[in-house]
């Protein structure tokens, strides 16, 4: 494994995290531009509401190929929101009605000749929780690829192919007609992980995939997501802001502000930046109090 945990007296409320976040990011040496040159997905201004209720207020932002782009701030400022729109998750949520484009390869997700099945095979998602269909290891590999009727030469290779690229073929290559649930918490979410990209998808995104498991099996997804970059865009909802300067290359911070008369509050987006610049030198005073710890 190539990525060490950050060190554990790191904590949202010690106030000299700003130095000490910008510290463990593990990829500092990689040079991106500014803003992403091509993305390979841009909200403009999206707004979600479910029912009357503005969850959601005017968010634009890039995600950059082969980035992993985080997502953090605050409960309830909308990040999951954001994120289900990316690949038309918030369809399936009662009273959701999603205002604005979400563009991929050119295209606008939530026009009306797009079918929301076809978007969720090229973009993918892994859970906070691991979510293992209740069949063997072998068959929530095959299942996507089966259900979307891609064409297989060969499942065996496929599965395999599937769960190396999610760094677990070792530990599962003997039972794989075994239960799903028979693998430990974090073997789990590295077979989701697995089960995402075995239907070739070039976007995955994370909803806090870490926030169920241990510092070590945490470590291993951070390392996974490390390689999957290489082949993958990846992005990511995570509360934990070590992971998110540890794998990240660009991070955007999302806070919710409260309506003056209903005090309903409307998650926006605040600053979206390369994530050294994020942890180290924020230009939004408020990015800079949540990730010292003064606020949230
Ligand atoms: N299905 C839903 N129906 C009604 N309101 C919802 C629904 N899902 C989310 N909301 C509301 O939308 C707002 C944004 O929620 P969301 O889950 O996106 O926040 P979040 O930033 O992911 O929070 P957390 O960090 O706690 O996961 C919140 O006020 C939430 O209560
Ligand atoms: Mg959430």
């Amino acid at each position: 494994m190539s990525t060490t945990p950050a060190t554990s007296s790191t904590s949202r409320t010690d106030q000299g995290q700003i130095g000490s976040l910008a510290g463990v990011h593990s990829d500092s040496d990689r040079e991106l531009p500014a803003h992403p040159a091509q993305p390979v997905m841009e909200a403009k201004d999206l707004n979600v509401f479910y029912g009357d209720f503005h969850a959601v207020h005017d968010v634009n932002l890039a995600y950059g190929r082969n980035e992993i782009t985080a997502m953090i701030g605050p409960s309830g400022c909308g990040k999951s929101t954001v994120l289900r729109c990316l690949n038309r998750m918030n369809d399936l949520v009662a009273g959701a009605r999603v205002e604005g484009q979400v563009m991929y390869h050119e295209q606008d997700i939530y026009a009306k000749n797009v079918d929301p099945i076809a978007v969720r095979t090229h973009i993918g998602m892994v859970f906070q929780k691991p979510n293992p269909f209740p069949k063997s290891i072998y068959d929530n590999i095959a299942y996507g690829p089966r259900v979307t009727g891609m064409k297989v030469d060969n499942m065996d290779d496929l599965v395999e192919e599937a769960l190396r690229g999610a760094a677990l073929w070792d530990e599962v290559k003997d039972k794989l007609k075994q239960s799903a649930y028979g693998l430990s918490g974090g073997q789990q979410q590295r077979l989701c992980i697995a089960r995402t990209i075995a239907t070739k998808p070039d976007l995955i995104l994370m909803d806090e995939p870490c926030s169920a498991l241990d510092p070590i099996a945490t470590a291993r997804v951070e390392d996974l997501m490390l390689q999957l970059r290489n082949d993958y865009t990846i992005i990511v909802v995570t509360h934990n802001m070590q992971q998110a300067a540890r794998v990240s290359d660009r991070t955007a911070f999302f806070t919710a502000r409260p309506d003056e008369t209903t005090g309903n509050r409307t998650g926006l987006l605040v600053e979206y930046d390369l994530t050294s610049n994020i942890f180290s030198n924020p230009s939004d005073k408020r990015t800079e109090d949540y990730i010292s710890g003064r606020f949230g």
